[in-house]
């Protein structure tokens, strides 16, 4: 039988970041994936990376094209109808975020794991997970008309929200708590130049609309829309002009428009399962939680259950101490619900729920409080950075 030390489940940003710090540090893995590389490679996901992530990206040696190609942005924009509210970032709380789009951060990763002959296994089908209660664990995957099966000493659960892993742990082992909001995001992804130099996040009374960007000459564009729309509903035009309805005028008069290089409608949700850790196997990323992209957490978050997991491998296999490996779940959890609540608020004051005006007037009271106060405004702004990391013990 196949063995490796640390089998993981996924080839997502999870999964490849773990597979490479892990490799760092002289720990064999196997990265098990569903789809092709290609795919994987192709997949258009969110651009906002904290200061946190990018410095494990660079500790992961995956950071020379994104400490040349980000934009860095120390500030960003909330739009509501009194008018614009900057959030300083770095006045407020002395931080910035990156602009790097998360089909890139997976590009890299892709690239450092073939340049150091990693063993990825793409197009696995009937991938299965078993004997993680005990000290043996096995995957079982098929390909090339066989399975196969790998012993391992833990397996990474990397596998997102519609993974094999979290779905294979005991019944009644798990505790879930969701939240699925009443609408969803349509979003357009164009060569065009931003219309706001910054990320801006608009509350209009015809629901919400939000400006980024993947670079100074490609603009990523959002508008809310009901939970069951289509993207037959949404031609082009209509888009754009939904746009720039429910934008700033200023920004709204700035907008370029060309066909889309991709457009695509998510659902909003969160969700989090406790624990995170079952015997020898852990739930990473997006097989662990989701987040509403409001507050672009959803990379950031699964960089940061990376971050505690390859630490508490690193000692395990280095002093036999399972300490930090024990801690896992409690340790991602802090992190994550502080994300979860954060990335729900955020929604809460700039998406439209209802046509009650007295829930709508709440949330212009709100950004107008915010804007007021420094302290309210410290708050947000040390949330969007990303809150510190707790260090090892
Ligand atoms: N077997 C093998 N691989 C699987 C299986 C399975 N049964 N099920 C899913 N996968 C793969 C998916 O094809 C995907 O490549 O696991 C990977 C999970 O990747 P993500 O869903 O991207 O999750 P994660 O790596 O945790 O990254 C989280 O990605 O979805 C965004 O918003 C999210 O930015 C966040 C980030
Ligand atoms: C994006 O660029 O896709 C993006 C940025 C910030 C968000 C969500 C998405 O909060």
């Amino acid at each position: 039988m196949d063995r490796t030390q640390v089998a993981i489940i996924g080839a997502g940003p999870s999964g490849l970041l773990l597979s490479q710090l892990l490799h760092l540090n002289g720990i064999d893995t196997v990265v098990i994936e569903r789809q092709s590389g290609c795919y994987v490679a192709s997949r258009i996901r969110a651009g906002v990376l904290e200061q946190g992530t990018v410095d494990l990206l660079l500790r992961a040696k995956v950071g020379e094209r994104l400490s040349s190609e980000r934009l860095i942005h120390d500030g960003f924009v909330l739009g509501f109808a009194q008018g614009t509210l900057r959030v300083d970032l770095k006045d407020l709380v002395g931080g910035t975020v990156s602009i790097y789009g998360q089909t890139e951060v997976t590009k890299d990763l892709m690239d450092a794991r073939a340049a150091a002959g990693a063993r990825m296994v793409y197009e696995a089908g009937d991938v299965s997970v078993e004997g993680f209660g005990g000290k043996a664990p096995v995957v079982r995957y098929s390909q090339g008309g066989r399975v196969h099966e790998l012993a391992c000493d833990f397996i990474a659960g990397c596998d997102g929200y519609h993974g094999v892993c979290r779905r294979s742990l005991p019944p009644g082992s798990l505790q879930t708590f969701e939240k699925i909001y009443p609408f969803s995001w349509l979003g357009v992804l164009a060569d065009v130049p931003p219309a706001a130099h910054e990320i801006l996040y608009s509350n209009h009374e015809r629901g919400f609309a939000m400006c980024s960007m993947r670079s100074l000459t490609r603009s990523r564009y959002y508008v809310q829309c009901p939970a069951d729309d289509t993207l037959e509903a949404w031609p082009d035009q209509r888009f754009w002009d939904e746009l720039r309805w429910r934008l700033p005028a200023n920004v709204a008069e700035v907008v370029t428009t060309a066909p889309p290089l991709e457009k695509s409608i998510a659902p909003l949700r969160s969700f989090v399962v406790e624990p995170m850790k079952f015997g020898r196997l852990f739930l990473v990323g997006d097989a662990a939680h989701i987040v509403p992209p409001t507050g672009a957490k959803g990379l950031n978050l699964a960089a940061a259950d990376v971050r505690v997991l390859y630490q508490g491998l690193v000692e395990y296999y280095r002093s036999g101490s399972s300490d930090l490996i024990d801690g896992y779940s409690e340790q991602c959890l802090r992190r994550v619900w502080k994300a979860v609540r954060f990335s729900w608020w955020l929604t809460s004051v700039t998406h439209k729920f209802s046509d009650d005006p007295f829930a709508h007037r709440l949330q212009l009271t709100e950004l107008d409080y915010i804007r007021g106060s420094t302290a309210a405004l410290t708050s947000v702004a040390e949330n969007y950075v990303g809150l510190p990391f707790e260090e090892p013990a």
